[in-house]
């Protein structure tokens, strides 16, 4: 496409994604001649600010994508399901946020710094972005597998409540508030207490393991082209509003020291090896990545127990290269730049 801009659809435009997307768009200068910003029925004729202006919300229905070059999605899976075929269908390159596609042969799960040349051969004409926790643990392996082949992956997240959408951060603010004021706290959204505490948020996948981690071993693999990538994942979900973080342990096919490791990290795209780690606000932390592009990656050691492997510790915002972000720069790759 040799166009100089382009029309844009966010479907779930009103979603914590959608509203990222939005903004990312916006601050990247993406060459939007006219955004369509679509949202289900309860959210018709809402507005919502984009550029000097203001975007009015449209119901998301089959003619939605008529004329629309991009259709950035992120309205859930069966909304994906749905929709995504029929915005392929009238012409647009659909970009997927949910996990409806990600596992579909023939849709390329892509994150730029890692398999952007996958982005090419769309033959549903849907592209699919990854999980959050996928998406930062494979930018900060990308440099290491490179050099020296990932053999395993031991992983536990500590994953914010922006995650599971604006409803889960609203739970999380009202739970608190309640605790704070001695009040009886009552979920609204999550499966329990999530104020001061943290829990397995996920339905249960295969062999007892969360759906969500199940996502971190498949797309990892489907990621990186390496199916023989040996994955184990712990995944929580920790009283933080915005920003995921990752303790994660490499095993190579060839010995990796934390010397090397931080050397191959220092300037990989996307990353920003924060060295100093005891040094105070000098780490990775979610509360500082949110609202920031780069994927932190601090706390790299020589593994004590598995010699010749490394340990590092990987935070970034979930909303935005975690999903809006990755979503905005693989159309960047495709159209703009
Ligand atoms: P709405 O705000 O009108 O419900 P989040 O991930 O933060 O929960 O946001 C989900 C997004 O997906 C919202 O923009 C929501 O719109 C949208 N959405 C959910 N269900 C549908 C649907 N059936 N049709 C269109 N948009 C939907």
């Amino acid at each position: 496409m040799s166009k100089a801009s382009f029309v844009v659809a966010v479907a779930g435009a009103t979603g914590a994604v959608g509203r990222e997307m939005l903004r990312t768009l916006e601050q990247r200068s993406f060459p939007v001649s006219k955004l369509v910003a679509l949202a289900s029925k309860r959210s018709a004729g809402q507005r919502l600010p984009f550029g000097a202006g203001e975007v009015v919300i449209e119901a998301l229905g089959p003619k939605s994508f008529e004329g629309v070059d991009i259709a950035l999605f992120s309205a859930g899976a069966s909304v994906a399901r749905e929709y995504g075929p029929i915005a392929a269908k009238a012409g647009a390159v659909v970009i997927d946020n949910s996990s409806a596609w990600r596992m579909d042969p023939e849709v390329p799960l892509v994150v730029p710094e890692v398999n952007i040349e996958a982005a090419k051969t769309r033959p549903k004409g849907i592209i699919a972005n990854p999980n959050c926790s996928t998406i930062q643990m494979v930018v900060a392996l990308k440099p290491l597998h490179d050099a020296a082949r990932v053999k395993t992956i031991i992983v536990s997240t500590y994953q914010a409540t922006s995650g599971k959408g604006q409803a889960a951060v609203e739970d999380l603010l009202q739970q608190t508030r309640a605790a704070l004021a001695g009040e009886a706290v009552t979920p609204a959204v999550f499966p329990g207490r999530m104020a001061f505490n943290v829990l397995c948020d996920w339905k249960a996948g295969e062999n007892d393991y969360s759906e969500e981690e199940l996502k971190m071993v498949h797309e990892t693999r489907k990621i990186m082209g390496d199916a023989s990538i040996g994955v184990s994942p712990t995944t929580v979900r920790v009283p933080v509003v915005n920003g995921h973080s990752e303790s994660v342990h490499v095993q190579f096919h060839r010995a990796m020291s934390a010397e090397e490791a931080k050397r191959l990290l220092r300037g990989a795209e996307g990353v920003v090896l924060m060295d100093d780690a005891y040094a105070p606000g000098k780490h990775p932390q979610p509360f500082s990545a949110a609202g920031t592009d780069p994927v932190y990656v601090g706390r790299v050691r020589d593994d004590l127990a598995v010699a010749g492997a490394i340990k590092m510790f990987v935070v970034a915002d979930n909303l935005r290269k975690g999903a809006a972000l990755n979503a905005v720069q693989i159309a960047e790759r495709l159209f703009v730049r």
